[in-house]
């Protein structure tokens, strides 16, 4: 599905990050991504932080393309194609943690919105937390975490996380952030024992499964994920360790 949308809404979450609210029909389950068109400069995917009839984009301003994002305004349009992907599978009456590195609570949003689970988010220092105001409208607890200790638990996410699985029996863990932070969440979730669904990012062209170049091993990441569950994170060998760039380029990750 393809359509040009009016933007309703626009706040500043932080010094460098917006959410831009807008208007349209198209079915849509949390973990799910949209290719957003900036006109003339690229098009890229942005995972959908709020779903139903009004829908939302929380973007991060780190390139052209998200510069360019962040200049659209109320009242003006943006061309959206999607919604792509498979979304999380979570289970009713499942205790659930959600874990966000940075921008990566947008992804987490709405299915922290379905299951008013606990939620961890962690970002280098207090300034680039983001959505912790929408996560505590629905979550029973919020936790917040930052590497420079200057808001919340002074350490990374993951740290928290497992300190938080100790202290209680979770069924499920989903999470989203920076691919290493997503690496040793999944090797935590293992040694805890508990089940995961992390939602990964990968360069992404067609974002609809045609043009290959978001591949790891022999998934389409924009197709068969972006989330992936424990058991497929386990078969991955590229998770964690390699991606490739705009020109195809492997490239290490750690
Ligand atoms: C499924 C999916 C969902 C996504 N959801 C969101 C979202 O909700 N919000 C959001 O802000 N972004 C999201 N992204 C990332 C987004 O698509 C773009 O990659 C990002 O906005 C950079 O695009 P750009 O053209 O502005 O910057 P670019 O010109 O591509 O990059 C500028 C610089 O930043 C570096 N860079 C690029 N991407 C990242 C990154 N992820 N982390 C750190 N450095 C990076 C580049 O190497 C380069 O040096 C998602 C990506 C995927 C695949
Ligand atoms: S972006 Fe084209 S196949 Fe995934």
């Amino acid at each position: 599905m393809s359509e040009t949308v009016r933007i309703i809404g626009k706040m500043k979450e932080s010094r460098d990050t917006y959410t831009l609210e807008f208007k349209w029909d198209a079915p849509a389950v949390p973990g799910q991504f949209v290719m957003v068109w900036a006109p003339g400069v690229d098009e890229v995917p942005m995972s959908l932080s709020r779903v139903g009839k009004i829908k939302a984009i929380t973007v991060k301003g780190i390139g052209e393309a998200s510069n360019a994002i962040h200049g659209m305004q109320v009242g003006g349009y943006v061309r959206l194609r999607g919604p792509y992907g498979n979304g999380f599978d979570i289970k009713k009456g499942k205790k659930v943690l959600a874990v966000a590195g940075g921008v990566g609570a947008a992804a987490l949003m709405p299915a922290i919105k379905e299951t008013g689970c606990d939620t961890i988010i962690g970002a280098r220092s207090g300034g680039e937390i983001v959505l912790d105001d929408v996560a505590r409208k629905y979550s029973k607890n919020v936790w917040i975490s930052t590497d420079d200790g200057s808001r919340g638990f002074h350490g990374n996410a993951v740290q928290l996380a497992k300190e938080k699985m100790s202290q209680k029996d979770y069924d499920l863990v989903i999470g989203c952030g920076p691919e290493v932070m997503l690496y040793y969440l999944h090797k935590a979730c293992k040694e805890k024992g508990v089940d995961c669904q992390l939602s990964l990012e990968r360069f992404m062209k067609c974002g609809a499964g045609v043009c290959g170049c978001c591949m790891m091993d022999d998934k389409r990441v924009c197709r068969d994920g972006p989330v992936f569950s424990s058991e497929e994170l386990d078969r991955l060998s590229d998770f964690g360790t390699r991606k490739r760039d705009e020109c195809g380029r492997i490239v290490e990750i750690r």
